[in-house]
């Protein structure tokens, strides 16, 4: 019989995001689920047996998210459409300066999920250019890898005794863990992070981790109307490539695998239905994993009305600005905690 696209309700509240995308590659591409592999994504970030040293492997990881970002503000035109609109850069600039427009001049501690030091270095840039005084700087990260960097990076803006990074799983901490000192906090989940995770588990996360009067900064890549060809592009590249490549060596050892990217529909806790897109490699070796799907990497594709929806969604935040780019397809979100 054939097989109908029907969209059902794959993301429950609860079931993690890994067990969703597969179930959902196997039902619709038509692939048995025992030839379809598929991990967590933090797994790709972090050595279990020696959370705190970064082999080459988690440098590489590191480097490829630094060049990705590089590549995206040297380039005037990217995420422009073909009828204009603003740059990927124009964009990250245009929501820095809402955020500055919001409480003009005032002290903020920057904390930084998942850290990266090009987008974060324009960012801090233009917040002191504001006037705005940045108190302490704390980088949480599962990938010890980006220490040394983003401490020299972040030098430039804050005393060396206000940086802070804290290797460890974000999920697994209490709280942001910065002072209380009554000054706002600017929390940064930026590189279509927020993806990675069920809607719940992201909001839940937030609520309890952003404190009221904290403005929460993320970046997402969205599913542009009518034109996903951006989203293909981007997982087209040659670091995205390399960053499969390396979460495949990472959880099954060396093997000769060949590269693909799909879009899949799931069904959303929150926004409705929506797709993931998930990059795999085709196992190319002899032996019992000839022929397997490893899904190296999934992240969930919102559309601009739905990463709306996501955040104000349990009430707890309000969303001040969303700066989109011309061609739809990234947008920076701006979010102040109720
Ligand atoms: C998709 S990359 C984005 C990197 C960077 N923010 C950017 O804009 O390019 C995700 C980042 O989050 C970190 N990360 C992923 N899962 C994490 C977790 N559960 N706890 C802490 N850090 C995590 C990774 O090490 C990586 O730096």
């Amino acid at each position: 019989m054939k097989q109908q696209l029907i969209i059902e309700p794959l993301i429950e509240a609860r079931v993690p995001l890994d067990v969703v995308v597969h179930r959902a590659i196997s039902e619709f591409l038509n692939i048995p689920p025992e030839q379809v592999i598929t991990q967590p994504n933090k797994k790709k970030y972090y050595d279990p047996d020696h959370p705190e040293s970064a082999d080459q492997g988690l440098q590489e990881v590191f480097s490829i998210m630094r060049d990705l970002n590089l590549q995206g503000l040297e380039d005037r035109d990217l995420c422009r459409s073909e009828a204009g609109g603003m740059s990927f850069l124009e964009a990250l600039q245009a929501v820095v300066q809402d955020f500055t427009d919001m409480a003009p001049q005032t002290p903020v501690h920057y904390v930084e999920l998942g850290p990266e030091p090009i987008k974060t270095t324009e960012i801090l840039q233009r917040l002191v250019e504001s006037g705005v005084q940045i108190r302490s700087y704390t980088a949480l990260d599962i990938n010890p890898a980006s220490k040394f960097v983003m401490d020299s990076c972040v030098r430039r803006f804050v005393a060396a005794e206000k940086i802070n990074h804290v290797t460890a799983d974000y999920f697994s901490l209490p709280g942001l863990g910065i002072e209380d000192d009554g000054a706002q906090a600017l929390v940064t989940m930026l590189g279509f992070q927020e993806g990675n995770e069920t809607p719940y588990k992201i909001m839940n996360f937030f609520r309890k981790f952003v404190r009221p009067g904290d403005v929460l900064l993320s970046e997402m890549q969205l599913l542009s109307t009518a034109n996903w060809l951006p989203i293909f592009r981007f997982y087209g590249s040659e670091q995205m490539r390399r960053f499969s490549k390396l979460g495949l060596q990472r959880t099954m050892g060396n093997l000769e695998s060949e590269y693909g990217v799909v879009l899949v529909p799931v069904a959303m806790e929150i926004t409705g239905s929506g797709f993931v897109a998930a990059t795999t490699e085709r196992i190319r070796s002899d032996g019992d994993l000839n022929g397997k799907i490893v899904v190296t990497n999934y992240c969930i594709k919102y559309t601009e009305e739905g990463f709306r929806r996501l955040r104000e969604f349990d009430r707890r935040f309000r969303v001040v600005s969303q700066r989109v780019t011309g061609d739809g397809s990234v947008g920076f979100q701006l979010a102040e905690r109720c």
